[in-house]
């Protein structure tokens, strides 16, 4: 299995179980350091709920640390993400809570480091997952 390519997020759990090697998105050209914070974050809030949506966990995974965002103009903006997420406490019926804390007990802590490109056009707040790949941590 080469490069990860999903167009559809239904198929995330799969990639859950690719080992699929990291950096594959790197030495892309075009892609800059994202500067935009606001930006940032609401492309990682709407990972973390395509990720959640699509996830079988009893738990709910949210972001433990932004490893690094590349973004890149063309129609829209198109955002390239490494970061790492990790199963909290919170059952996963809940929609995303920043707060809520990591599991903390050996047996249930599980984390993943995901790479993906998600396009966005900001002014009509609209996202879309294109590439998404996750290897367990
Ligand atoms: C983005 O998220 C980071 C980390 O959670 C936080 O420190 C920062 O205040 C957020 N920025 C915005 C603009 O929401
Ligand atoms: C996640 O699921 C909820 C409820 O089904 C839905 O409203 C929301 O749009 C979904 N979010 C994403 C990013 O797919
Ligand atoms: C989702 O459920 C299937 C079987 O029901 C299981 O094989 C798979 O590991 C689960 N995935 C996750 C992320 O828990
Ligand atoms: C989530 O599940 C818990 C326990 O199963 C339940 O008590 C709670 O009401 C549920 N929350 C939502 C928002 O569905
Ligand atoms: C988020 O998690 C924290 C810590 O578990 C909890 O105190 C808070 O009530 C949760 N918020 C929501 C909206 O579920
Ligand atoms: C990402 O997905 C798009 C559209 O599905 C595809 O054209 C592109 O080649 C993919 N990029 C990588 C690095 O897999």
């Amino acid at each position: 299995m080469g490069a990860g390519r999903w167009g559809n997020p239904l198929l995330l759990l799969v990639a859950l179980a690719l080992a699929v090697r990291l950096g594959q998105f790197q030495g892309w050209s075009g892609f800059q350091q994202s500067m935009s914070w606001k930006n940032v974050n609401s492309t990682l809030n709407f990972f973390m709920e395509t990720f959640n949506n699509n996830s079988n966990d009893s738990y709910l995974f949210r972001v433990d640390k932004l490893l690094r965002s590349q973004v890149q103009l063309t129609t829209g903006v198109e955002y390239l993400v490494s970061v790492k997420i990790g199963r909290t406490k919170c059952k996963r019926n809940i929609t995303n809570n920043l707060s809520c804390p990591f599991q903390s007990k050996k047996k249930l802590q599980k984390s993943f480091i995901c790479d993906f490109l998600v396009y966005t056009v900001p002014w009509i707040n609209h996202y879309q997952l294109w590439n998404n790949s996750c290897l367990e941590a």
